[in-house]
């Protein structure tokens, strides 16, 4: 009975452009012991009839199907030149290649930066690094003058759109963004792997596109600020969220003779002893460059008008009416391809939304509501539309993403669907390598064993941030990168990241061939979401918040005394402290009713354990940044994607260097979790 899965139509949302982000994974905490699991693992019936409907061939029919893109520059042109006056020209664009098609598209765009500012001009540029606060800091200690220069900036770590952001507030007129070799750990030329389209290392001339709106303040449509975009919505100035200098985005053979024409001059890369300063490219020595000579012309025209996004959602109707559960991922996407960002998502939506299709065929109702969300515009902004009406349902949030980019399983999610994420695990076969007898778990366990801590930079944080039990999934191409970037992740960006080389042939041949990962992943999350709407004890645990709270207290303690601040944190101990008793009182509880099997009152528990988190999230919103409502978890202010714990706390006394505010967010902090506590209790 497809008719149960209901398409109900589209619902159409006026925005401005939009935005997204990369996520990297820098906290892991919750190291699991090694597997015990049978192999093959035991499904039950219902869970068979999901499993076998997934499909290697239908899901590769959906990724190639999947060709859309969306908003963009109406023209933009970068030029070096020397000081001698030869001049040199980027092309802002990736090389066609013959193997794979789309790379040749008719309709192909050159790489741009969404929400960026339209100016042309004209200046000496400086070497910035990565362009966070702690580069421009050390610029600044080593006297180079930023005023009225362009910034050179490379990609990697933070969020692209804080690098322009930091550029401009230290007075800078542009910002050039390049790709460097020296961010794909092992997976490089240099290093002996064939470039794409013959191997899989990095093609010299990918771009990175992205957004550059200033989402660690905001999210979503920068004109509507807080409330979703419709057409008639008043439209908020938004210079305060969105660049006001021009930026591009350029390949690491582009950006090669701009940094050679700075060598020698200024403060060589190595000197200037910043991590992550000094790249891979060759020929080049990273120096600040102040005194060159040497100038760029950078001319980015946008076309900064309104459009259409059209969020496509399917609903299964549950026997809890006020019950729901929601799985979703984006389908827009930066280029003509997108086989990874978002397509290998959307291919698995659709094969899930198949395999609840032949459940449905078989009389089978779930418990809870299922709404299957294919959103638009996710790299444009993040959904804030659907807030308001899911905030009186009980919504754990699921999101597919780049659910497929290569081999490793990485799933990151808030504490309390952790148990499920992991034990579900146990019960998917896995392809490997040339291992055939493998599960997820065995996997994941040996790659990383640790569930990620959530930031932003994806279509959750809506959730995330108002305190809704969320899951992202996104398993990793590269293995074992070093540790390039100033926050601990582990990994290197997926190197074709928002390029005109995340294509169909090149997951076909080097991301995904025969498309087991995808079926794998797949499998995963239709049994993840399965458990979530079947389950009649909803496979939340509250109790895992505790181990959790108490790491992130840690971490916070020793931010504290590495800082010359003294500020109390007994009420956040005590508040903590609070929710472990009730989280206790809880498990018992529900271990009771369920011996008893008192379904009105498992019922109860289960509101309780699905509302519980909402108490974590503050009105106000967090310092500067009123949209971020989660006290426990935020996308760093100067990183971006990256989460930071407590980060009302943590920031004020970080950035904001305000004991007196870092006391207060002590307050509202342990207030939240209080709540939290009592939400468990009642
Ligand atoms: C699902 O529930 C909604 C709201 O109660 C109702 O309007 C709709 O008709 C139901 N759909 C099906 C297929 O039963
Ligand atoms: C696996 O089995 C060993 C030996 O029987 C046991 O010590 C260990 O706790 C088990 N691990 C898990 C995760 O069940
Ligand atoms: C001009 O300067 C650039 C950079 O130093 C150099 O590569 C080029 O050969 C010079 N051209 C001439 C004509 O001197
Ligand atoms: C900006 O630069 C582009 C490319 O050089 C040029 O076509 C355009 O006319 C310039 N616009 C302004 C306002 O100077
Ligand atoms: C800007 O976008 C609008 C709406 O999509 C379109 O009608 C218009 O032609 C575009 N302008 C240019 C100069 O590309
Ligand atoms: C890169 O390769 C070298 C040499 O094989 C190896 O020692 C190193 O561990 C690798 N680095 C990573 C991060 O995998
Ligand atoms: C703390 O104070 C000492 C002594 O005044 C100073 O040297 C140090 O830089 C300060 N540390 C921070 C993080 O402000
Ligand atoms: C701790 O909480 C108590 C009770 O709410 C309050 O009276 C006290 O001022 C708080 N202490 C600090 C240091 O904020
Ligand atoms: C629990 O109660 C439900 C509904 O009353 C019933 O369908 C189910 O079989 C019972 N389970 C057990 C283990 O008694």
């Amino acid at each position: 009975m497809r008719a149960t899965l209901l398409l109900l139509a589209a619902i159409g949302a006026g925005a401005c452009q939009r935005e997204r982000a990369f996520q990297h994974h820098p906290y892991r905490h919750v190291k699991r012991q090694s597997s015990n699991a049978t192999f093959p693992p035991f499904l039950d019936v219902i869970e068979q009839v999901l499993m076998n409907s997934f499909d290697t061939v239908s899901i590769s029919q959906w990724s190639y199907y999947y060709n859309l893109f969306l908003n963009y520059p109406i023209s933009n042109s970068l030029v070096l030149s020397h000081s001698n006056g030869t001049t040199f020209t980027p092309t802002l664009m990736e090389d066609m290649v013959e193997e794979d098609e789309t790379t040749s598209y008719p309709n192909r765009i050159p790489a741009f930066h969404g929400y960026s500012f339209t100016g042309n001009v004209s200046a000496e540029y400086v070497y910035v690094g990565r362009a966070q606060q702690v580069d421009f800091e050390r610029l600044i200690a080593l006297g180079v003058n930023l005023e009225g220069k362009i910034a050179l900036a490379k990609y990697g770590g933070p969020y692209r759109g804080l690098r322009v952001k930091n550029a401009q507030d230290h007075g800078m007129i542009g910002t050039v963004i390049f790709t460097d070799p020296g961010d794909d750990g092992n997976m490089t030329e240099a290093k002996g792997v064939t470039a794409y389209p013959h191997g899989p290392a990095r093609n010299p001339s990918t771009v990175q596109r992205g957004s550059v709106q200033f989402l660690s303040t905001y999210p979503g449509d920068p004109t509507t600020p807080g409330y979703a975009s419709k057409p008639d919505f008043p439209r908020a100035d938004r210079s305060d969220i969105t660049p006001n200098i021009p930026s591009l985005t350029i390949s690491w053979i582009d950006a090669q003779p701009i940094l050679e024409a700075l060598n020698g001059f200024g403060t060589n890369g190595r000197a200037v002893n910043r991590n992550g300063w000094v790249g891979a490219i060759p020929g080049v020595d990273y120096s600040t460059g102040a005194g060159s000579g040497a100038t760029l012309s950078m001319s980015n025209i946008m076309n900064d008008t309104c459009g259409t996004i059209w969020n496509v959602v399917g609903i299964i109707n549950g026997t809890n009416p006020d019950e729901v559960v929601i799985f979703g991922n984006h389908r827009d996407a930066w280029i003509v391809g997108g086989a990874a960002d978002p397509n290998s998502g959307s291919a698995v939506l659709i094969e899930l939304a198949k395999a609840f299709g032949a459940l449905a065929e078989t009389g089978w109702k779930p418990l809870r509501t299922i709404i299957l969300c294919s959103w638009d515009a996710e790299e444009y902004g993040i959904v804030e539309e659907y807030i308001p009406c899911l905030k009186n349902a009980a919504v754990p949030y699921l999101n597919a993403d780049l659910a497929v980019s290569g081999p490793i399983p990485d799933v990151s999610a808030l504490p309390d669907p952790h148990a499920i994420s992991t034990s579900l695990m146990k019960k998917i076969v896995y392809p490997y390598r040339s291992a055939t007898n493998l599960i997820i778990y065995d996997v994941w366990a040996h790659e990383s064993g640790e569930i990620g801590v959530l930031g932003s930079g994806n279509d959750y944080t809506a959730f995330l941030h108002r305190g809704i039990a969320s899951i992202d999934m996104a398993p990793l191409l590269f293995e074992g990168a070093p540790d390039t970037h100033m926050i601990a992740s582990s990994r290197p960006p997926l190197i074709n990241y928002h390029s005109n080389y995340d294509s169909y042939h090149w997951m076909a041949k080097f991301g995904d061939p025969g498309f087991h990962t995808h079926k794998a992943i797949g499998q995963y999350l239709t049994l993840l979401l399965y458990h979530m709407v079947s389950d009649a004890v909803v496979p939340l645990e509250p109790a895992d918040y505790v181990p959790q709270l108490k790491t992130y207290l840690k971490a916070l303690q020793s931010d504290i005394s590495a800082s010359n601040f003294t500020v109390d944190l007994s009420n956040l101990t005590a508040a903590i402290f609070a929710f472990e008793t009730s989280a206790r009182e809880f498990v018992d509880i529900r271990t009771k009713d369920v011996s008893t099997n008192d379904t009105a009152l498992i019922t109860v528990q289960n509101h309780k354990a699905s509302d519980f988190s909402r108490g974590f999230t503050s009105q106000g919103g967090l310092p500067t940044r009123e949209f971020y409502q989660n006290t426990l978890f935020a996308p760093g202010r100067d990183i971006g994607y990256a989460p930071v714990t407590f980060p009302g706390i943590t920031e004020s006394i970080m950035i904001d260097k305000d004991a007196k505010l870092a006391q207060e967010w002590i307050k509202k902090t342990s207030d939240a979790i209080l709540v939290a506590a009592s939400i468990l209790k009642n």
